[in-house]
């Protein structure tokens, strides 16, 4: 088959595949870790670089929602007191413990974010490459506020690897409807990472 081929067959996938999400945002199955964990992944989205961006103190609390397969959560631990990594996927989330053993501070928690039924726990709550895929994704950065302490940041990533991306717009926007304002944002269209904090209330 000619090249010419090869590149629209491939550029049609893309097409396809990226409105498909787009109409029916969904969970990445489990078994995609190769996907999620490549090579070239970890060179343009490198976990140590990442986990610096997030702004982390020392002493904070951080939330890694949509931990997957734990790519970023040893490199966000190093940067925290406390981590609790949490997903919808239990043998995501038995990855990510896999990867973690020696680590004492790190925690897990299982179930859906919408219904996270966390309050005032986290000083940054990090979402790698997840709000696309949740079909409520308002209603996921709701439950993320709540679980925030005063004066806590919520940090939105997305790449344009993934086929659920989103541009950094619709993220705002979501983030907005949510009570969030953008306080920070770094990156390109091809990787952002977005800061947010609460709006006060007038
Ligand atoms: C594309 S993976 C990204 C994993 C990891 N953050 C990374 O970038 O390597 C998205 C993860 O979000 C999780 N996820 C999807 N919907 C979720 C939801 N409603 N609540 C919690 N986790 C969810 C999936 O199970 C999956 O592990």
């Amino acid at each position: 088959m000619p090249l010419v081929n090869i590149i629209f067959a491939f550029l049609i996938f893309q097409v396809g595949i990226r409105i498909w999400f787009r109409i029916k945002p969904q969970p990445i199955p489990f078994g995609w870790t190769w996907l999620l964990e490549n090579p070239w992944r970890k060179t343009y989205r490198n976990p140590e670089l990442t986990a610096k961006q997030c702004g982390i103190k020392p002493t904070d609390t951080v939330l890694e929602i949509g931990c997957g397969s734990g790519l970023f959560t040893r490199a966000l631990a190093a940067q925290c007191a406390r981590l609790i990594a949490q997903d919808l996927e239990p043998k995501y989330l038995a990855e990510t413990r896999a990867k973690t053993t020696d680590l004492p501070h790190v925690e897990f928690l299982q179930g859906d974010v919408c219904a996270l039924g966390l309050e005032a726990v986290a000083d940054v709550i990090v979402l790698i490459s997840v709000l696309p895929e949740i079909p409520q994704p308002v209603e996921a950065l709701k439950a993320c506020v709540k679980a925030l302490k005063p004066g806590g940041r919520i940090i939105i990533s997305q790449e344009l690897f993934e086929p659920e991306y989103v541009l950094s717009q619709q993220t705002d926007t979501w983030a907005k409807a949510a009570g969030l304002g953008k306080i920070g944002q770094e990156g390109n269209i091809w990787v952002y990472l977005n800061r947010y904090a609460r709006v006060a209330k007038t």
